[in-house]
């Protein structure tokens, strides 16, 4: 099978030798010599490792910031990686990023720095408008303090576009092949066929997306990975489209790809997107990943279940398909047979007569592990609830409907006592448990309690009413 091949900086590597597994991070530090790029928390949130991933996508160059301690060799195929010593010129001249954050006083000790030079000279490449506070939210600076740093983003920002880097386009292109490309026991499939065949004859493989789950296992609890299949070249499954029935979203397409359109037709689950991680994670991480890891706090899979949403199966030619909800058994079991795999997901249009709403709780707004997460679909008519759908993550061993809520509130009308009444049947629902982020009292007065904030929000006027920050 071909090698893996990609680009660091202007060098073209071939990949050999090397634990395929080997985070992008440890590679940079200590095979390439590459001591810039920093190691914080070694988990995807600190941003001190942030690099830019840079992709030929439909003959164009994308630049995506993305955290290299959680990015396993393996899945770098046909990518660039720029890091923070790529970036002067031939003579040694600062980029303008980096000239920005001197000349706005935006580094002290500087451990953070080559992180947020990486995520602002990315967000300096992305076509349309950039919100910086989004841009910066996957960096942590603890002496700075941020506001040298954004007003060097802003400036950074005003720079002239970059040309396009043709060189780069024309060998990125000259990668690409519909081969399966592996190192040792990784292999990166190029077409739907040949990852059902790879999974088929591996059925005890670990299948990869982004690894913003799967290299924690690496990175924090120390597992080896024997077979591994990574999904992120297979051109069928990074498609999105809006089909007549609904959103079809490939289990190769990443947060940041899905993250416009979910957002069109569901603001409130775009929102949640944005939140669940910083531009870097929502750069690697995919929706198909969150659902097939079947994580208790996985934040799109309530989404997903109140939405109606429904899961594509794939084994060998056969496709299987099943509700959302009803793929999550118990905790860490999915309904997931040997030689299967997440394909794709489809998500239902809202009813035109719906309420969608989605709250999440955690202790940090961005990018922090929810306590809990409530999901509500009423569809209504008339003042009285047609329909309810309502699900939660962390308040269960696995992301699950409330039953008895939905109960109370079907056929009732919209008024404070159903919505009473529906928070007093929550406890049929749940019996959540404690543990460091959140006790269980907290978590079902919490989950009560968005019921009643819905109620507010769809019953007084919006702008009083629709409530930020929590
Ligand atoms: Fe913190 Fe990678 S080291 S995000
Ligand atoms: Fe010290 Fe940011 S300058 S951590």
């Amino acid at each position: 099978m071909p090698d893996i091949r990609f680009l660091l900086g202007s060098e073209p590597i071939v990949l050999a030798g090397i634990d395929p597994c080997m985070t992008l991070l440890d590679y940079l530090r200590f095979k390439a010599g590459l001591v810039g790029t920093k190691e914080g928390c070694n988990e995807g949130d600190c941003g001190a490792c942030t690099v830019v991933r840079v992709r030929s996508v439909d003959g164009v160059l994308r630049y995506e910031a993305i955290t290299s301690c959680i990015q396993f060799m393996g899945a770098l195929h046909g990518c660039q990686i720029l890091t923070v010593e790529h970036l002067a010129d031939a003579n040694g001249a600062l980029h303008p990023v980096q000239r920005a954050l001197v000349d706005f006083d935006g580094s002290q000790c500087g451990f953070c720095t080559p992180g947020f030079v990486m995520s602002i000279f990315a967000a300096t490449r992305a076509p349309g408008d950039v919100d910086i506070d989004d841009v910066l939210a996957g960096n942590l600076c603890r002496c700075t303090g941020y506001a040298p740093i954004v007003r060097a983003a802003e400036q950074a920002l005003r720079e002239p576009a970059a040309e396009t880097d043709t060189a780069t386009l024309e060998t990125l292109e000259s990668y690409k092949t519909d081969e399966t490309v592996s190192l040792g026991d990784f292999h990166a499939p190029a077409t739907l066929d040949d990852l059902a065949a790879l999974v088929a004859a591996h059925p005890d493989a670990t299948i990869v997306a982004g690894a913003t789950d799967v290299g924690l296992w690496v990175t924090k609890q120390m597992r080896r990975l024997d077979t591994v299949i990574y999904i992120g070249r297979v051109a069928e499954l990074a498609r999105l489209h809006e089909a007549p029935d609904g959103i079809e979203i490939g289990a190769g397409v990443s947060y940041s790809d899905a993250m416009a359109t979910i957002a069109t037709h569901y603001p409130d689950f775009g929102e949640v997107i944005r939140r669940l991680g910083a531009v870097q994670i929502r750069n690697m991480g995919t929706l198909g990943g969150n659902v097939a890891n079947g994580s208790p706090i996985g934040d799109a899979s309530p989404c997903l279940i109140a939405a109606g949403a429904t899961l594509h199966l794939r084994c060998g030619q056969a496709v299987r398909s099943l509700a959302v909800e009803d793929f999550f058994i118990d905790y860490g079991k999915q309904d997931l047979g040997p030689g299967e795999f997440v394909e794709r997901i489809t998500l239902p249009y809202p009813a035109p007569d719906a309420w969608f709403r989605a709250y999440k709780i955690s202790k940090r707004f961005d990018q922090d592990i929810s306590a809990v997460l409530g999901a509500f679909n009423l569809t209504h008519a008339d003042g009285v609830i047609n329909e309810a759908r309502v699900a939660f993550g962390g308040m269960a061993a696995t992301p699950k409907r409330a039953p008895a809520v939905e109960a109370a509130l079907t056929g009732a009308p919209w008024t404070e006592a159903t919505v009473a009444r529906a928070m007093a049947a929550l406890d049929q629902d749940f019996a959540p448990i404690d543990d460091l982020r959140a006790s269980a009292a907290y978590r079902l007065t919490v989950a009560k309690n968005l019921l009643m904030r819905l109620f507010i929000e769809t019953t007084e006027p919006a702008e009083e009413t629709r409530l930020v920050g929590i």
